[in-house]
C-alpha cells in the first residue's frame, strides 16, 4: 500500500501505449537519424546493418529487460533502485554514474539539438536551400557552427524546450507529448522514404544498403556495431530504469522491451532508406562522416522538386527525435533530485538544467571561439561525448548486467517479469544471456577503446 502511494504520488505512465511511445521516443534520436547512417556509410553498409541488428538483440534487448526490471520493482531513479536493492554496497555507484552520465551527455546533446533546431529555421526561410555543392553546404554549416551567439541561443532554446516538457512531468508532460512526436516522425519518415526511393538513381543505395559485403568487416566494426546499439538504445545510464519505474504492475515487461527494441531499429533501418537512395541519387559519397546530414542533405534537397518542403520536414524531424531523447536524458538527473533529494519537480528541473547548459557552453564553443583549444588532440565537445558515451554508458551497462545477472540475481528479477502472471517466454534465453553473453560483449567494446 506504502509502495503503491509512493508510486501513485512521483507520477506514472497513463497508458501501455504512452510509455511504450515514451521509452522510444528516449531511444529514437539523434543517435538513429544522424550517426546510423554515416556509420553505415564509413562501415560497408549492408553488412554493418546485419551484425548492427544482431547486436540489438543479442545484447541491447536483454540489458533493456533488465533496466525496465529494476525501475519498476523500486519506482526509484537509479540512485535510489541500486541503494534499495543492494543499500550500502558499492553496485550504488552504478546509479550515480548513470545520473552523471546523464548531465554529461544532455550538456553536449542540446549542442547538436541546437543545430536542429537552427536547420529548421533556416529551412523556412530559404537560407539553405540555394547550395550548389556539398561542398558549399559544408562551408556553409562550418560557418554556422562557430557562431557563439547563434549556437549558445539554439542550445539554450533546445533545453528550454525539455525544460518545458519534464516541467510538466510524466503524464501530463514526456506522455503526452510524445504520443504527439513519435507517430509525427513515423508519417514524415515513411513520405521520405517514398521521396527517395523514387528519385532517378536511387535504386544503387538500396543496394548498397541492403547487400551485405563482408570484405569490409573486421571485428572493429562489430565493436562499433555493439557501441551504436547501445547509445541508440539509451541504454548503460539507467535512463530506461528511470522510465519503468513510472510503470504501473499490470503492464508486461517483456513484451513493452520487445516493443521498443523494434520500434527503434525500424527507425534507424528507415532513416537508412531515406539518406542511401538520396546520396546515391546525387552522385555522392555514403562515407562522407558526421557531415552527412548537416552538409550533403541539404545539397540533395536543393535538387529534388518541393526541395525546400522536404528540408523543413527532414530537419523538424531531426529536432523532434533530439527534444523526445533530451527529456529522457533530462528526466535521470530530475528524478534523482526528486526522490533522493526530496526536491519539488519544478526546483529540480530549473536548477538542473540551468547547471547543464552552463556546464555545455564550453560545448557549443568548441566549433568556434574554442575549437583551437585541445588536449590530447581533443575538443571540450569531444571530451565530454568521448567520457559519457565511450566510458560511462558501457560500463554502466556491463554492471547492470552482472548486477542483474549475479546479484540481484535472475530469480528475483524473473518473480518481477512475472507478476500479475505476465507472460515471459523466452525466460531462459534472457537469463543467459544477461549472465554470459552480455557482460562478456560489453567488456569487449569497452576494453576496444584502449586499443
Ligand atoms: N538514444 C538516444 C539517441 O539515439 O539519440 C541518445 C540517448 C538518450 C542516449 C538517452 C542515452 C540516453 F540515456
Amino acid at each position: 500500500m506504502v509502495r503503491s502511494n509512493h508510486k501513485n504520488s512521483r507520477g506514472l505512465w497513463n497508458t501501455r501505449l504512452g510509455f511504450i511511445l515514451a521509452a522510444s521516443g528516449s531511444a529514437v534520436g539523434l543517435g538513429n537519424i544522424w550517426k546510423f547512417p554515416y556509420i553505415v556509410g564509413q562501415n560497408g553498409g549492408g553488412a554493418f546493418v546485419l551484425i548492427y541488428i544482431l547486436c540489438t538483440i543479442a545484447i541491447g534487448l536483454p540489458i533493456m529487460l533488465a533496466e525496465f526490471t529494476i525501475g519498476r520493482k523500486t519506482s526509484l531513479n537509479p540512485v535510489g533502485a541500486f541503494q534499495s536493492l543492494k543499500s550500502g554496497t558499492h553496485w550504488v555507484k552504478i546509479g550515480y554514474m548513470g545520473v552523471l552520465a546523464g548531465f554529461f551527455i544532455l550538456s553536449f546533446y542540446a549542442v547538436v539539438g541546437g543545430w536542429t533546431l537552427a536547420y529548421v529555421v533556416k529551412a523556412f526561410t530559404h537560407t539553405i536551400s540555394n547550395f550548389s555543392s556539398p561542398k558549399e553546404a559544408g562551408q556553409f554549416f562550418g560557418s554556422f557552427i562557430s557562431n557563439t551567439w547563434e549556437v549558445l541561443v539554439y542550445q539554450a532554446l533546445f533545453m528550454g524546450i525539455c525544460v518545458g516538457i519534464v516541467l510538466r512531468g510524466i503524464q501530463g508532460g514526456i506522455e503526452r507529448a510524445c504520443k504527439i512526436l513519435m507517430p509525427t516522425l513515423v508519417i514524415i519518415l515513411i513520405l521520405l522514404m517514398f521521396r527517395a526511393l523514387t528519385l532517378p538513381g536511387a535504386m544503387a543505395g538500396v543496394e548498397f544498403y541492403l547487400k551485405p559485403d563482408f570484405s569490409k568487416v573486421g571485428p572493429q566494426t562489430i565493436l562499433i556495431a555493439l557501441g551504436q546499439a547501445f547509445f541508440s538504445l539509451s541504454l548503460g545510464m539507467g535512463c530506461m530504469l528511470t522510465y519503468g519505474s513510472y510503470l504501473p504492475e499490470r503492464e508486461n515487461l517483456a513484451s513493452a522491451t520487445v516493443y521498443v527494441v523494434i520500434f527503434d531499429t525500424m527507425i534507424a533501418l528507415l532513416v537508412g532508406m531515406v539518406i542511401f537512395p538520396a546520396v546515391f541519387a546525387m552522385g555522392l559519397q555514403p562515407t562522407e562522416g558526421p557531415s552527412l546530414v548537416f552538409s550533403v542533405l541539404p545539397t540533395v534537397f536543393v535538387s529534388i522538386p518541393f526541395g525546400n518542403l522536404v528540408s523543413i520536414i527532414f530537419f523538424a524531424l531531426l529536432a523532434i527525435a533530439a527534444i523526445t531523447s533530451g527529456i529522457s536524458l533530462l528526466e535521470v538527473v530530475v528524478a534523482y533530485f526528486i526522490d533522493q533529494r526530496k526536491w519539488s519537480r519544478k526546483k529540480a528541473v530549473l536548477i538542473t538544467s540551468t547547471i547543464i547548459f552552463s556546464f555545455g557552453v564550453p560545448s557549443g564553443l568548441s566549433f568556434g571561439v574554442l575549437s583551437d583549444v585541445k588536449v590530447f588532440d581533443m575538443t571540450f565537445f569531444d571530451h565530454v561525448d568521448n567520457f559519457a558515451s565511450n566510458y560511462l554508458l558501457p560500463l554502466g551497462g556491463m554492471l547492470t548486467a552482472i548486477f542483474v545477472g549475479w546479484i540481484w540475481g535472475t530469480k528475483s528479477a524473473e518473480e518481477e517479469i512475472e507478476k500479475n502472471e505476465a507472460k515471459f517466454r523466452w525466460r531462459n534465453t534472457w537469463g543467459f544471456l544477461i549472465r554470459y553473453i552480455t557482460p562478456i560483449a560489453v567488456f569487449l567494446v569497452f576494453c576496444a577503446k584502449f586499443f
